[in-house]
């Protein structure tokens, strides 16, 4: 089936089973491979995109459920030549190993960071705890978040 979807501000489409999942659509007909694709059953939030403007699970929604809606993925953050803010300060506080869970935790942190300015740790461990790492021990993530958010609040009035 043809789905046609808004991604990134471009208009995208591709001829797809009608089976298939919004991260499979995304990663392997329209080659956004950043989003990335570990449990598949909607556990861990690697796969985490904005349909929307909404954060969601990309491997437990059909593409055809994407049809005519806006998805905004990792891509449109920054890249590694023009690394977004958040993706900035995940490198500064270490927090990336094997880098498997960052796409998706660079989502979550950035659309929390649209709510709220200078999170808690409660907040942050509340908002990220779809997110799954198993690299970090999750300290440093933290010490990411608020640096990102110190960072924002130096340069932003
Ligand atoms: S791949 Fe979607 S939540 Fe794990
Ligand atoms: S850095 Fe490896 S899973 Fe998070």
């Amino acid at each position: 089936m043809l789905v046609r979807v808004r991604v990134n501000g471009a208009d995208r489409e591709a001829d797809t089973w009608p089976g298939s999942s919004l991260l499979s659509f995304l990663r392997d007909d329209l080659h956004l491979l950043g989003t990335k694709n570990a449990c598949e059953q909607g556990e861990c939030g690697s796969c985490s995109v904005w349909l929307d403007g909404e954060v969601v699970c990309a491997c437990l929604v059909l593409a055809a459920q994407a049809d005519g809606r806006n998805v905004r993925t990792i891509e449109a953050l920054g890249d590694e030549a023009s690394p977004g803010p958040v993706q900035r300060a995940f490198v500064d506080a270490g927090a990336v190993q094997c880098g498997f869970c960052t796409p998706g935790l660079i989502v979550a942190v950035t659309d929390l960071l649209q709510r709220e300015r200078d999170p808690s740790d409660e907040t942050i461990r509340e908002t990220l705890a779809g997110n799954l790492c198993r690299c970090t021990g999750y300290q440093k993530i933290l010490d990411a978040v608020h640096l990102a958010a110190r960072r924002a609040g130096e340069t932003s009035p």
